[in-house]
């Protein structure tokens, strides 16, 4: 018998069902046994959001701070797992505070030692350097990373934006004024999640998953854009220095979550088309850097 435990925190649903379809195939085989842990908040975040909880977010966040977590079962503390499946969103470019908060509690470290974990985003499409975040989450906790699967929003970058800021402060995964595509991940994708399941089976039976990514990656598990990686990397640098500001802003705070807002708008519609155009200009110069540099995203 192999015991399976399947963590998440899901705010909208997107990746609970994301992860109900990849473990189908598990779930379905007898000799496989599944644990689901969802995670719980002491103090929950909202859902749908307001302007103000939204912002208010992101020092921590990206700053990696966490939250106190409501305790998991003892039932689940105490089993030895085989493999861990691990669902996280990306909250300002780090692993959500949620996640973050888990991987920083005792109780993860009881679970994680030696074991091998499978990580599953769903994001909106910028998760690369979050990833990065969770490999030192995943380290500090010595256990073995043996696959990542990351599923995004495919529509173009600003189509997105539009579309998922519709979803997160409404509530509702549905076509923002009846004509922009549905945000988040696609229902085809979501269902096709399964495929990752069978792979990651084989792997499981065979106690063996040196070649796990491989497969996945046969599977379109992960898709770097590199526009996507640079604005990643630039966003990074300038939310640190905001981050480390504003979490200094006791009684101001309020104040410079919103002057913040209005940078992330002008970052968002005006910086970005101009990177992007600088971007294409100087793509032919170094793609085969970028090349070499997305590989090793897509690998572990
Ligand atoms: C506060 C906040 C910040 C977010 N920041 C990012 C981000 O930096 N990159 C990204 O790809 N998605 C981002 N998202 C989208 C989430 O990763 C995720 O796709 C969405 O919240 C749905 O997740 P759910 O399963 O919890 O409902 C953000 C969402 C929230 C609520």
């Amino acid at each position: 018998m192999k015991n399976v435990l399947v963590i998440h925190y899901s705010q909208s649903g997107q990746l609970t069902e994301i992860l109900d379809n990849l473990t189908l195939p598990l779930s379905s085989d007898d000799e496989i046994n599944i644990t689901h842990y969802t995670i719980e908040m002491e103090k929950e975040f909202p859902f749908p959001w307001n302007k103000s909880a939204f912002f208010n977010a992101f020092p921590e966040s990206f700053l990696q701070i966490p939250a106190a977590i409501k305790a998991p079962s003892n039932t689940i503390l105490e089993k030895q797992y085989d493999l861990i499946i691990l669902g996280y969103q990306v909250w300002y470019l780090s692993p959500s505070i949620p996640v973050n908060s888990f991987l920083k509690s005792t109780f993860a470290k009881q679970i994680f030692k030696s074991t091998p974990v499978i990580t599953v985003i769903g994001a909106r499409n910028m998760w690369v350097k979050a990833q990065e975040k969770m490999k030192v989450l995943l380290s500090d906790l010595e256990a073995n990373l043996v696959g990542n699967i990351a599923l995004v929003d495919r529509n173009i970058n600003h189509v997105s934006v539009v579309t998922i800021v519709h979803w997160m402060f409404s509530g509702e995964k549905t076509k923002y004024l009846g004509i922009f595509p549905k945000p988040g991940v696609s229902e085809s994708e979501i269902k096709n999640a399964s495929k990752f399941g069978n792979v990651i089976k084989q792997s499981l039976k065979n106690k063996n998953f040196n070649n796990l990514q491989d497969e996945l990656l046969k599977l379109d598990a992960v898709e770097i854009r590199p526009f996507l990686v640079e604005m990643d990397k630039k966003a990074n640098k300038m939310f640190k220095i905001w981050s480390n500001f504003i979490i200094n802003k006791k009684n101001s705070r309020e104040f410079w979550l919103k002057v913040f807002n209005v940078y992330l708008w002008v970052a968002i519609w005006l910086i970005s088309p101009i990177v992007f155009i600088l971007h294409l200009l100087k793509y032919p110069f170094i793609a085969t850097k970028i090349a070499k540099e997305n590989a090793l995203y897509k690998k572990l």
